[in-house]
């Protein structure tokens, strides 16, 4: 999700805008985990105030308002990025959110004290500084009394295996630094101690671990999506990642083949299994 790269070249194969690449995959992947998280939290109220905290494109406020009985709810977002305000902002506008939205990182909320009923943070907190522990600080600043975090991570994402085989045949034996899921936070323990951390009481802190299938529908063009978004090395794109990008794209092909992460359904498609941690704490 890290935009700051040397984007002085980009393969003619590549998809440079990181906010529609995601628009487009956020919706299957991260969207059906915030769905499950929601079910472990209280029904939410008309009057709710709610904090969709790193909003990304907005599946969280998208969860959040297809739910039964939360018309009246109001919702406030923010985001480290610029390009991600700028989508959910034209969202809001699009779709008449009852939602605002904010350039403001997940580590110094500008919210006061005791804002909201419920703070969610998909897919967000390993990203934030000193392993999300200022950040979860700042979620309990915000809460109110008997308010909820809500915050997940991957523990097994199935795709980062064919690329990371793809970034070593096709980059020399080291390959590139490329992103990676943070082992730490495939531990449940390890978003429980976060928490704990952040200020939040031991015994108000359950992780849960969910499985779900996500449909990726062609394996080819999801393999090239993916090495468009997860592929690019920190430093950037060099040439040869464009003259490599289908060798790159069969070496993620025949990985995920013979990963037990992904399954090829009668219709032809496939899906992906992949696991999250789910932490929810009370204030
Ligand atoms: C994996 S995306 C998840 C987006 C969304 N929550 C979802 O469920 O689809 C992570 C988001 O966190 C944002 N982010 C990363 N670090 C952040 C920080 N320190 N403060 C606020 N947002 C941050 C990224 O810009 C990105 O939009």
């Amino acid at each position: 999700m890290d935009l700051e790269v040397d984007n002085s070249f980009i393969p003619k194969q590549a998809r440079i805008k990181n906010e529609d690449f995601y628009g487009e995959l956020a919706t299957s992947f991260t969207k059906v985990f915030i769905e499950r998280a929601l079910d472990f939290i209280p029904p939410l109220v008309d009057s709710s105030v709610i904090h969709d905290n790193g909003c990304g494109t907005g599946v969280v406020t998208q969860s959040i308002l297809s739910r039964p009985s939360t018309g009246k709810v109001t919702i406030k977002a923010n985001d480290l990025m610029q390009g991600y305000v700028d989508f959910y902002s034209a969202e809001l506008k699009a779709n008449q959110w009852p939602a605002e939205v904010s350039l403001m990182p997940a580590e110094k909320l500008s919210f006061v004290d005791n804002t909201f009923d419920l703070s969610v943070a998909n897919f967000v907190l390993f990203m934030t500084a000193d392993d999300g522990v200022p950040a979860l600080r700042e979620m309990y600043r915000v809460l109110k009394q008997g308010g909820a975090a809500v915050f997940t991570a991957w523990q097994y994402f199935p795709a980062m295996s064919g690329i990371e085989r793809a970034n070593d045949e096709t980059r020399g034996d080291d390959g590139a630094k490329i992103r990676s899921l943070p082992e730490d936070w495939k531990k449940p323990s390890f978003l429980a101690s976060r928490a704990e951390l952040g200020g939040f009481d031991q015994d108000k802190i359950t992780v849960h671990t969910l499985q779900q299938q996500v449909p990726v529908g062609d394996l080819g063009s999801f393999a090239r999506t993916s090495w468009s978004w997860l592929g690019r090395p920190e430093e950037g794109w060099c040439s040869d990642d464009e003259e490599n990008w289908e060798s790159a794209v069969a070496v993620i092909e025949q990985e995920w083949k013979k990963s037990p992460g992904f399954e090829q359904l009668d219709d032809g498609s496939w899906v992906m299994n992949c696991t999250a941690c789910v932490a929810i704490a009370i204030k």
